[in-house]
């Protein structure tokens, strides 16, 4: 990887970040390509960068034509082109769609498809060769496939490596419909570790291999290690978990295949929009120029009337159950706990605060450019409880008595109007390890160990079915949150695990 460490170190890194220029990792991508080339006459890499799946066909069949596409003209400088193959240095997704091939390997770029200038002419072009019409805002990689899949000859194999939060994601769902409607899917394989897959990013990633043949189901593999590659056997189907194709649903959450969990063993579950509503807090666009301290407030000399009381960071909120004595102390304490709202430019201060941001260019800021006038700022109802929008150890359910509002550190959990009673008894059990387990069903795991949630994936996760709680267990449940009002203690959260418990495990 020395030539990839040079290229890392001598390129600006927005550069790297705007092509998405991620190196494979040599092992999992000579696996890809021994997979593909093997009887293949044409092989395409859509998104060639360094060579490195060319270079590895080559060796594996070395009477095959390597064909590629890179955008970049500076990497195609500094690789060169070691392997000989037709390499042309155009936007793969804009020509060609009519050229198939026998073999497609590609690492594609993961990039937003909101930052791609020429968005819409991709749409329409995706549209008019597979009669899909994407959203606007699908993830670039995913187009690339769809193009791919297109180009895939009748005998062909395509192997890609790609976040693996398309398993779970609803963009995702058009593609699982297409792979699964029309056989294509040979086995997904996962990395339990994602470390190591690329040379210089860290991101979930999975390998796709699809071919044209018969076949009854799609192999899911999860391996702890890239060395496992080598124990990988399509033909025989070992250490892996097999799902037949009629029980495949597009709808469905992959990853729990790739986990191999099954439904759930747990009674009395209900799905939790039955009792909540889950929306994402406030994305301010700029946090340094929205986000205030008392002596920031004082400095600008900011009214009162232009400020809110709001948690910016996660960290700052350290209990359960946050007061606003809580609060007090985190302002006294000078930390950034007010949020900027502005309504009206009335007052010199307020508009000499805005010259400044635009000094800064914030105004011309994406999210920000959006907004009018840009300074605006997103109004969102107060919610009483917060959940954490990415956890490591235990999904952070914090009760918001102290009434505040929150940014999107944290998703926010309106109850729904028949259960507004039972708000504490709600929260009391989304505080429990079982209540946790069971919402983890519906995480995605970031290549760090980070677990992600949306706010679609808290709504869709299954929770106890509240109203089959007896008035005596429901007591006993308030009393405990008082007491935890009082005094917070995790002996606490273990007599309400086992209030839950009974009604879960039936
Ligand atoms: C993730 S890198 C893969 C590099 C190499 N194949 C590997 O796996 O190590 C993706 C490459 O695609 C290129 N790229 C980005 N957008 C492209 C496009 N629309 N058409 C062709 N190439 C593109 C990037 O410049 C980058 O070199």
């Amino acid at each position: 990887m020395k030539k990839e460490i040079e290229y890392t170190t001598t390129t600006d890194s927005t550069h790297i970040k705007e092509y998405g220029q991620y190196f494979t990792n040599y092992n999992v991508a000579k696996f890809m390509a021994a997979w593909v080339s093997t009887d293949a006459k044409k092989l395409l890499d859509p998104a060639a960068g360094n060579s490195v799946f060319l270079k590895y066909a080559k060796v594996f069949n070395p009477d095959c034509s390597l064909f590629g596409y890179e955008i970049d003209p500076h990497i195609l400088n500094f690789f060169g082109n070691p392997s000989n193959a037709s390499l042309r240095n155009e936007d793969y997704l804009m020509t060609g769609w009519e050229e198939k091939y026998d073999a497609i390997i590609c690492n594609p770029p993961y990039n937003r498809f909101q930052a791609i200038a020429n968005r819409t002419e991709i749409i329409k072009l995706i549209e008019k060769y597979t009669g899909i019409r994407y959203s606007r805002y699908t993830n670039l990689y995913i187009l690339f496939l769809l193009k791919s899949l297109h180009q895939l000859s009748e005998k062909g194999k395509l192997a890609y490596i790609i976040p693996t939060e398309f398993l779970n994601s609803k963009y995702g769902i058009p593609i699982k419909e297409k792979l699964v409607n029309e056989e294509l899917l040979r086995a997904i394989i996962n990395f339990k570790n994602d470390q190591d897959m690329f040379f210089n990013a860290t991101t979930t990633c999975c390998i796709l291999l699809i071919d044209k043949e018969k076949k009854s189901d799609v192999q899911f593999y999860n391996l702890d290690s890239i060395s496992q590659l080598s124990d990988v056997n399509l033909r025989n189907a070992s250490g892996c978990y097999s799902v037949p194709y009629k029980d495949l649903s597009p709808e469905k959450k992959w990853l729990e295949y790739i986990r191999q969990e099954q439904a759930s063993e747990y009674c009395n579950l209900k799905q939790i929009s039955e009792f909540c509503k889950i929306t994402r807090g406030i994305a301010t666009g700029a946090n340094d120029f929205f986000c205030l301290s008392k002596s920031k407030i004082a400095i600008h000399n900011l009214p009162d009337t232009v400020i809110d009381e709001c948690i910016c960071r996660s960290a700052d909120v350290k209990r359960n159950i946050f007061t606003h004595e809580d609060f007090v102390k985190l302002a006294d304490a000078d930390k950034t706990v007010f949020l900027l709202n502005i309504k009206s430019t009335d007052n010199i201060a307020i508009k000499e605060y805005i010259t400044n941001g635009e000094e800064k260019e914030l105004n011309k800021k994406y999210l920000l450019s959006c907004r009018n006038p840009w300074y605006s700022m997103e109004q969102k109802p107060i919610a009483p409880i917060w959940v954490s929008s990415a956890c490591r150890n235990k999904i952070r359910f914090i009760r918001n008595i102290a009434g505040v509002k929150s940014l999107t550190t944290f998703h926010s959990i309106f109850i729904n109007q028949s259960y507004k009673d039972e708000i504490d008894i709600i929260f009391c059990y989304f505080l429990t390890p079982i209540a946790q387990k069971i919402i983890r069903q519906n995480r995605k795991v970031l290549g760090n160990g980070l677990e992600k949630f949306q706010p679609n994936d808290i709504k869709t996760a299954k929770m106890l079915d509240i109203t089959v709680l007896s008035d005596e267990d429901k007591k006993r449940i308030i009393n405990i949150y008082h007491m935890m009002l009082d005094e917070p203690n995790d002996s606490y959260i273990e007599s309400l695990n086992e209030i839950f418990e009974k009604y879960l495990c039936a």
